[in-house]
Order: C-alpha cells, then structure tokens, then sequence
C-alpha cells in the first residue's frame, strides 16, 4: 500500500462518464483482494480487454532443486552470462521457493510489454539506468534503487545510455508492503521509521498516451508465459488516481538505526511479502559502547534462509571469504553461520561502515537452480573453518 496519488485527466466523481472530444473513456479499476484491498482507478482511451489474438509464449519458467544435501553457497554474479538481453526475458533464475524467485539480468534492450499476474515484482538497480513505463506513465530509476511494479501491471522496462543495466529482480508470489511496524494506525510512515513518503517516487505526472495497434504484451500465469495481441496499445491511459501504482524507493534513502552494541536485521527491514522480508544494509556508524563487539554474532536463523546481495562497499563480516561487489550468498536454514575468522579483530577500532546490501530472508527453504550452482565457490562453505 502506497499513498494515493491523482495523475492526468480524470472525472470529478468515480464511476462517471468521463467525454473527452465525443469518445467516453473505458475505466479500469486495479484492485487487490477483490474489491476490498488497495486499488487504482485508471481511464482508457479504448478498452484496455480488446485483444484479437491468444499465443503460447516461449519462455522457459526457472526450476529449482532442493539445496541437498544443505550447504551454504556463495555465488557469484560476475561470472553469469551477461550478453544482450532485456530485464524480463533475460532473467537468470538463481533461487526460489513457492513464496518466492530470485533472478539477475543485464538488460542492454528495451523489454517486451509483460504483466505478471502472479504476484508483485521488487527489481533492485545494481547498475545503470533504466525507465520503468507502465499504465500508469513513466518512472526513471537508477543505480541503489528498489522498484516496486504491482501485480498485474503492463509494463516495459527501457534502457537508458550506457544501454546496459543489471538488476536484482525478485518475484513474489504476494503483494510486497511496506512493513506494518512502520506504519500508523491510518498508514502513514511512522516517525522512527527507516524512510518517509518524501522518499517514495511514483510515475511522472504526465500520462505515455502511446499509439498502436496489434500490440504484444507477455504474461505471466502460475502456469507459464503466454503471450495477449492487444488491438491498441495498452498505454492509452489519459489519467488514473490511487493508491495501487509502480513506485520506487532509493537505498541511499534507507536511513538506518544504530546503537551501542549490536542491532539485530530487523531494523534493516525495508519490505515485507508473505513468507519473506528484504532488508537494507547502509553505510552507518558502528555500535559505539567501547566493548561492542561490531561483526555480527554467529546465528542460526531456525525458521529461514538468508539470502545477501553485496551491491557495494567492504564487508567486514566476510572480509577472507572471497565474497565481494556482486556476490551473492545463501545460509540456509540448519547451518549457524556467523562473521569469518578474523573479521572481529578487523573491526576493532574503526567507527564506521560502507557496505550496501540487500538481503532476503526466506520462511521457507529455497531450491537452487543449475545456474546459480555453475557459478557457486566450492571452497565458500569451508571458509570459516579456514579450509577444508
Ligand atoms: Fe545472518
């Protein structure tokens, strides 16, 4: 749920005609849980259900195996395949669960139109700039910034100059939220919480109004990817008003929460989704009592895998393990893990940090796929025992 937002031309009542130049505009309400969840209100020049064609599309969905036997993993996302490619059909799919899927793109080229009817997709911008254009207009995003694109919306992903952009992109079966601690009873953010609504940017005040016609959008079911041949272009909206709409939110604007000994990743928490959290790792200041210890204690997250993208900076905490810029790590559930040898003593004495990562924890076990194990590190499971 974001705050609402009124863009472009629309009537003074909902549910109204709505005449611009003799043509009564078709409306479409974008409704989560039915009609009773968050919703927006958009205005159509033509009917946004006119299609004249129904193809079987040919993507291949990700499949993964189950991490067995169970085995922390480092991967690197360097080493990927990284050739010409879009934000949506060039996904890599790393990890998943029924909850969740995990993927990496370099895109260099415009996307196909594509609505995902399965859940909400969150893309995090490692690198490069790119434009998110939907229903709803434009919303040009760049490097550190999280994009939230609600289910159901057809959007193309477009990429800027240097035409190259690589992204984390997460696909959840649910809606992703804000996490209610942060809210008030209303909605609002919360003073104490890590961002505020100024941090939230939704898409341009202008509408696309697009023409076209025999346009292909790609859309992904439970089942797979099919492929709708719309008669006009789905970017014919004139305005829309809501609370439903693709937003983002810069990491550089994640305010984070310190103390004198160690705060726990909770107060990293930047979103929730059913069955998983992502959590924001800023540049912030160290516990500052004289006998906090700075790295993070051992833990055995019992009830969840952890995943953690390092986007950038020195990560202390794993300083001797290989892992650095791009590099992702799993620490499924039944494995303790905790700082590598040596990252305490390290840590002594410095007041700060610059590490920036992003991090998913899980509810349920992820699977692996054949990708993501061509690039794991078979020496990353034994780095904290210095060897095998
Ligand atoms: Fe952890």
């Amino acid at each position: 749920m974001t705050y609402y937002r009124r863009v472009g031309d629309i009537p003074r009542k909902r549910h109204t005609r709505h005449d611009i130049g003799g043509t009564v505009m078709a409306e479409e309400l974008v409704g989560e849980e039915g009609f009773s969840g968050p919703s927006s209100l958009l205005y159509h020049r033509t009917s946004p259900s006119a299609i004249v064609s129904i193809e079987q599309a040919d993507v291949t969905p990700a499949t993964y195996t189950p991490n067995q036997p169970v085995s922390p993993h480092h991967f690197r996302t360097t080493k990927l395949p990284s050739g010409a490619g879009d934000a949506v059909t060039s996904r890599i799919g790393l990890l998943g669960n029924s909850d969740i899927q995990l993927s990496y793109v370099t895109a260099t080229g415009t996307s196909p139109l594509y609505r995902n009817a399965v859940g909400d997709e969150l893309v995090y911008v490692q690198s490069g700039d790119a434009v998110l254009e939907s229903v709803f207009g434009r919303l040009a995003v760049g490097p550190g910034d999280y994009v939230v694109v609600p289910t159901g919306v057809t959007h193309r992903w477009v990429v800027g100059a240097p035409a190259r952009a690589q992204l984390l992109v997460f696909e959840s079966r649910s809606h992703i939220q804000i996490p209610r601690k942060y809210l008030t009873p209303t909605g609002q953010l919360a003073e104490g919480a890590p961002f505020s609504e100024r941090d939230l940017r939704g898409p341009e005040p202008e509408p696309l109004l697009i023409d076209g016609s025999d346009v292909e959008v790609l859309v992904q079911t439970r089942d797979g990817y099919s492929r709708h041949i719309h008669r006009d272009h789905p970017f014919d909206v004139v305005g829309w008003d809501g609370c439903v709409y693709p937003w983002a939110l810069s990491i550089h604007d994640f305010e984070p929460i310190v103390g004198r000994i160690h705060q726990p990743p909770p107060v990293h928490q930047t979103f929730a989704g059913v069955g998983f959290v992502i959590c924001s790792f800023v540049p912030r200041l160290f516990d500052f009592d004289p006998d906090a210890v700075k790295v993070p204690y051992h833990h055995a997250n019992v009830d969840s895998d952890e995943v953690l993208f390092y986007s950038d900076g020195d990560f202390m905490s794993r300083a001797g393990s290989g892992i650095g810029i791009g590099s992702i790590s799993l620490h499924p559930a039944g494995f303790i893990h905790g700082p590598q040898p040596g990252s305490r003593e390290r840590s002594e004495g410095v007041d700060r940090t610059g590490e920036l990562a992003v991090m998913l924890d899980t509810f349920a076990p992820l699977g692996v796929s054949e990708a993501a194990l061509d690039v794991s590190d078979p020496e990353y499971p034994w780095s904290w025992a210095g060897g095998r």
